[in-house]
């Protein structure tokens, strides 16, 4: 790590701000010299209903939404923690990657508050407060594999330190959110797609198609579900109309698949990880972003880490999904080793955890 701790041995209070997509969040969280983090308060508002008719993110009204509740959520959770401005260290708001509108909404806030408090201002990356999580909510350090699977990303990482990420594998099309948010869209499963497919998936018979295992056995460990997206819209229209347990199969069939293609990609990256750190390093396999909750992942991916000999770490179910208090959360800890931004900090819609990267080969790549 290139910055050594700079707390002075106090406890640092950090407001969060997050509005980079759907969800308008606020939150307190205390991070005490030692590196453990408490969180004081955290309010979540989801847009669900404001986007289900469009069935997706509607970025105009997501940002006129987080315009339209942002400032009574600080003021709620600043109540909640049972704090002052004056008692906050810094705020944190995410600058990036996310859409341009509720990033600007996050950050010109948080910019407001800071500057009139006179505070450090933290432009945070969404992705490395979801990659930091598991330092809240279980007290995890650094190095570990990190596997980020959200509606917008699905990469493989190791997390060297805070703002030391080594990119493994990513995605050559569709994120694996966005994978089930397709599969319940053609399922007519609704909006969030991920809840609703695994609540259908229950109870479905998960041998009752094949479907392919996109990447399996493949070197690097990159993934792609733009394939089974098709064997899966195609398995639909030769069954349509579909019976409810028709879509309950097809769900557990594609939850299937995607999972087992996931985790061949994740015993890839542990090879690399191990190769990487040495075998003498703690070996340490953190699972974070929105498609975390999904229980089958989780208990696939647990078996998987068990048998590999690494420790496994997910956040709370609740803390999966998107949410402000992983944004002060990475905000306290860029704090805490003096890694402050400007006040002219810009937006970023696009930015990548590792921007040395090479592009993996193949079309779209998300980043
Ligand atoms: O991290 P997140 O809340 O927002 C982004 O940063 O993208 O992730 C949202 C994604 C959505 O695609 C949603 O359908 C998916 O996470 N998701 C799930 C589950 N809960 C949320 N996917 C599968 N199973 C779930 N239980
Ligand atoms: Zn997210």
């Amino acid at each position: 790590m290139a910055n050594a701790e700079q707390t002075n041995g106090k406890p640092s209070l950090v407001l969060g701000l997050e509005t980079s997509c759907d969800e308008t969040a606020a939150a307190v969280v205390l991070r005490e010299p030692g590196g453990t983090g408490r969180i004081l308060s955290n309010i979540v508002r989801t847009q669900w209903e404001q986007h289900r008719p469009y069935g997706g993110v509607v970025p105009e009204i997501a940002a006129r939404a987080h315009v339209e509740c942002l400032d009574l959520m600080v003021r709620d959770a600043m109540r909640e923690a049972d704090a002052g401005f004056g008692d906050l260290d810094a705020v944190a708001a995410t600058a990036g990657p996310g859409l341009i509108g509720g990033l600007i909404v996050g950050v010109i806030t948080g910019k407001a508050i800071a500057l009139a408090r006179d505070l450090p201002f933290i432009a945070v990356h969404h992705l490395e407060a979801h990659a930091l999580t598991v330092g809240l909510t279980e007290g995890v350090q650094p190095p570990y594999l990190l596997l980020l699977v959200s509606g917008g990303h699905t990469q493989l990482l190791i997390v060297h330190g805070v703002g030391a990420y080594e990119r493994l594998g990513t995605t050559i099309d569709d994120a694996l959110g966005e994978a089930f948010d397709k599969t319940a869209k053609l399922l007519g499963l609704g909006f969030p797609g991920g809840p609703a497919v695994e609540k259908a998936a229950r109870r479905g018979n998960a041998q009752r198609f094949e479907l392919p295992r996109p990447m399996v056995g493949r070197e690097e460990p990159h993934f792609s579900f733009a394939g089974l997206k098709t064997a899966v819209r195609r398995t639909a229209e030769k069954l349509s109309p579909l019976s409810e347990q028709d879509v309950c199969d097809i769900a557990a069939s594609f939850e299937a698949a995607v999972t087992e293609s996931v985790a061949d990609r994740c015993a890839r990256a542990m090879d690399v990880t191990v190769a990487r750190l040495g075998r003498l390093a703690p070996l340490r396999f953190v699972v974070a972003g929105g498609v975390a909750a999904n229980a089958r992942l989780r208990a696939s991916l647990l078996t998987l880490a068990e048998l590999r000999g690494f420790s496994f770490h997910v956040p709370p179910v609740s803390l999966c999904g998107d949410n402000a208090a992983m944004i002060a959360w990475a905000g306290a800890e860029r704090l805490a080793l003096g890694l402050t931004d400007p006040l002219d900090a810009p937006v970023r819609p696009r930015w990548p955890l590792d921007a040395n990267a090479a592009p993996a080969i193949g079309a779209g790549v998300k980043a």
